[in-house]
């Protein structure tokens, strides 16, 4: 009897436990990271940062820590000419409960984030490469989108309502997404931009990645009421390599979570110069960016844009002066903006769509993620993009 009543009360118990676990579950089924990114993407009021993990305060939060880095992969010298600090100088962290994560906060000597900022703005959007515009405008209209956007940078007081340059969205490199389709191609390739190829390779050896190299590059152009919803990039066919991300101008809110959807993200700032490695274990993991944070007024530019100190010898590497005036059309496109490249490998060494498609490698999907939410929209008002979810760029 005694028996029987204590076993039916553990079965009560038993019952009560799964059904809290169950409860448990179905809030975490409930989408954790969607709640949390709408969290932050709240604009009135605007949401509460205080547990947003900031990499460039000393003491950043219990769960950062040093990396290891391999100093030997990039001398003094050939950091310098790449237009990076000596290796010995950088702040590299990996987050508890994330291996394979890396934050590199800044790398970049004074003055060499001013280039990429102008290649991303003048040079990366050109042909033969691919941007958001191309899809509902004619060649001839995006050929040279910085010429015929500049004059509306360089007049005081009244702008053009909006210049193709505040309508860019996104532009593909190398190998080039196709976001229709969620995979690259042979077929779809032009040239990678040679200085990425180099910067990229040259961080990611000291990340333990020698050998990288940059096949296809996703950049991002945030307005400051953008977002990119969450997603995961496994587009390429090769995961072994890391992804490489790099952040300019106005400072963002980083989302990264799990494996799955339900995992609740952690939360930190991505600034001026930060450059992001997920590798490993955290190289399919969810991620999003929920907000900029200077939105929507114009935030004053953060030192490390400026140009080099007037006693740098001239750089006879990668890296080149901007002229004035370009530097002049990047800053107040900056003041409300950020950008972001991100690089990916996307075969593996010897490895070629065809034998991979054949599944032979054993690839069932070449999907960037069901949740990818970038659009080939040009306006940044439209909420849906053609095939039903909007870039981010929201
Ligand atoms: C991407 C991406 C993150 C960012 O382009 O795939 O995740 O920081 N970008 O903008
Ligand atoms: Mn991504």
């Amino acid at each position: 009897m005694y028996v029987h009543v204590v076993s039916r009360q553990s079965k009560v118990e038993r019952s009560i436990m799964v059904a809290k676990m169950a409860a448990s579950i179905a809030e975490r089924g409930e989408d954790a990271f969607r709640k949390v990114f709408k969290f932050y993407k709240r604009r009135k009021p605007p949401p509460d940062f205080s547990e947003v993990i900031d990499f460039s305060k000393k003491s950043a939060n219990e769960l950062v820590f040093a990396a290891e880095l391999d100093h030997d992969s990039l001398g003094e010298e050939a950091a310098y000419r790449a237009g990076l600090r000596p290796v010995k100088d950088w702040r590299a962290f990996g987050l508890q409960g994330y291996p394979g994560f890396m934050f590199i906060s800044n790398p970049f000597l004074p003055g060499s984030q001013q280039y990429w900022v102008k290649q991303c703005l003048k040079t990366y959007p050109q042909k033969p490469n691919v941007c958001n515009l191309d899809m509902h405008m004619p060649p001839t209209e995006t050929v040279d989108i910085w010429g015929k956007s500049i004059d509306s940078f360089q007049k005081k007081g009244t702008r053009d309502p909006k210049t193709l340059l505040e309508k860019l969205r996104w532009v593909t490199l190398g190998y080039h997404y196709n976001w229709d389709t969620k995979t690259y191609s042979a077929e779809q390739r032009s040239p990678f931009p040679a200085d990425l190829h180099a910067l990229s390779r040259s961080i990611t050896a000291v990340c333990g990645f020698p050998g990288f190299a940059a096949e296809a590059g996703i950049l991002n152009y945030y307005r400051s009421d953008s977002s990119l919803g969450i997603h995961v990039d496994e587009a390429e066919l090769d995961h072994t390599w890391p992804l490489l991300s790099f952040s300019f101008g106005q400072t963002a809110v980083f989302l990264l979570g799990g494996t799955k959807r339900q995992d609740p993200p952690t939360a930190m700032f991505t600034r001026s110069g930060d450059v992001m490695v997920m590798s490993g274990p955290s190289r399919l993991l969810y991620h999003a960016v929920p907000c900029l944070v200077s939105a929507p007024t114009a935030q004053p530019l953060p030192l490390c844009l400026g140009p080099p100190p007037a006693d740098r010898a001239p750089a006879d590497g990668l890296v080149q002066a901007v002229t004035e005036g370009d530097w002049e059309v990047c800053s107040r496109y900056l003041l409300t903006s950020r950008v972001n490249m991100t690089i990916r490998q996307v075969l593996g060494p010897g490895q070629t769509f065809e034998a991979a498609h054949s599944g032979a490698a054993g690839h069932a999907k070449f999907r960037r993620g069901y949740d990818d939410e970038r659009s080939a929209e040009a306006t940044p008002n439209s909420k849906k993009s053609r095939s039903g979810a909007g870039h981010q760029l929201h």
